[in-house]
C-alpha cells in the first residue's frame, strides 16, 4: 500500500515539474513576444519622428525659403512707390506672403522642433510653454529641476510629445486659464507634471473611451509611455482641472538596436 502511494506521489511530482517546466518555457515565450512587439513599436516611432524630422526640415528650407525670397521681392517691388504706399494689390500680396510663411513655420515646428534636436527637453518645452501659451491667451508656466545632462533622445521625445498632447488637451477640450507644466529627476526616472485649471472632465470616462479608439491623445501618451517602460496618470473631475503625470526612466529598457 504504502509502495503504490510512494509511486502516486513521484508520479504527481514529476507531472508537477513537467508543468512547472512548461510554464517557465511559456512565460519565456510570452517575455519575449513582448519584448519584441515593445522594439517593433518603438521602432515604428522612431520612424515616424524621423519623418517628421525630415518633414520640417523640408518645409522650414524648401518652401519657407521660397517664401522668404517672394517676400523680399514684393518688398522691394513696394519699395519703388512712395514710401508707405504701395498699391493696393502688392500690399495685400506682402500680407499673404508674410502670414504664409508664420504658418509654414509653425507647421514646421510643429511637426518636430528643432530646438529639441538642438538645445534639449528643458528648451523645447519652454518654447512650447511660449508659443502654446501666446496662441491660445493663456499662462503656461514651467519649472525644471536638477536634470541630468545626457538625457536619451527618445526619453526626451517621448516626454516632449506627452507635454504637446497635454497642452494641446488643457487650452483646447479644458479652456484653462493657468497651467503648470513641471519636470523633474526622481530616482532614475524622469517625471513631468501638466497640472490645468480648466473645466475637466470624468477621467475614467476620458480613459475608457480612448482605449475604445474613440480618440487617439490620451491612448498615444498611454502607449508610449508604455513602451519606454514608463507609466501615465490622467486624473481629472469636472470643474476641477486636469492633471497628467508621466514618469519615464532614464534609461529605456531593452534598447532597440
Ligand atoms: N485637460 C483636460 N481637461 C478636460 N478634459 C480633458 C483633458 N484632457 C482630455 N480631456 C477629455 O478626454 C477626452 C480624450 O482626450 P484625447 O486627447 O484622447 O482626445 P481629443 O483631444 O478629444 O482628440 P485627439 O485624438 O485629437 O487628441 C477629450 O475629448 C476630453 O473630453
Ligand atoms: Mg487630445
Amino acid at each position: 500500500m504504502s509502495s503504490i502511494s510512494t509511486t502516486a506521489e513521484t508520479d504527481v511530482a514529476q507531472q508537477l515539474a513537467r508543468l512547472r517546466q512548461e510554464q517557465a518555457r511559456l512565460s519565456a515565450q510570452l517575455y519575449a513576444g513582448d519584448s519584441n512587439f515593445r522594439h517593433l513599436a518603438r521602432s515604428v516611432w522612431r520612424v515616424q519622428e524621423d519623418e517628421r524630422r525630415r518633414l520640417a526640415r523640408e518645409l522650414h528650407d524648401g518652401v519657407g525659403q521660397n517664401l522668404t525670397a517672394l517676400g523680399h521681392r514684393l518688398q522691394s517691388m513696394a519699395a519703388r512707390h512712395a514710401p508707405g504706399s504701395p498699391p493696393p494689390d502688392l500690399a495685400q500680396a506682402i500680407a499673404l506672403c508674410e502670414s504664409a510663411l508664420a504658418e509654414t513655420r509653425a507647421l514646421s515646428r510643429l511637426l518636430r522642433p528643432q530646438i529639441l534636436d538642438d538645445l534639449g527637453l528643458e528648451a523645447a518645452l519652454r518654447w512650447l510653454a511660449r508659443s502654446t501659451g501666446e496662441a491660445a491667451g493663456i499662462t503656461i508656466e514651467v519649472e525644471v529641476g536638477e536634470l541630468p545632462a545626457d538625457i536619451d533622445g527618445e526619453v526626451a521625445t517621448a516626454l516632449f510629445r506627452v507635454a504637446q498632447e497635454s497642452l494641446a488637451n488643457a487650452s483646447k477640450q479644458a479652456r484653462s486659464s493657468h497651467v503648470l507644466v513641471r519636470l523633474a529627476q526622481h530616482d532614475q526616472r524622469l517625471v513631468l507634471l501638466v497640472v490645468d485649471d480648466g473645466v475637466g472632465c470624468v477621467a475614467d470616462d476620458a480613459l475608457a473611451s480612448a482605449s475604445k479608439g474613440q480618440s487617439t491623445g490620451l491612448a498615444a501618451m498611454r502607449e508610449r509611455l508604455r513602451l519606454f517602460g514608463g507609466r501615465f496618470h490622467f486624473d481629472s473631475r469636472p470643474g476641477e482641472g486636469a492633471r497628467v503625470r508621466a514618469e519615464i526612466p532614464l534609461a529605456p529598457p531593452e534598447r532597440a538596436p
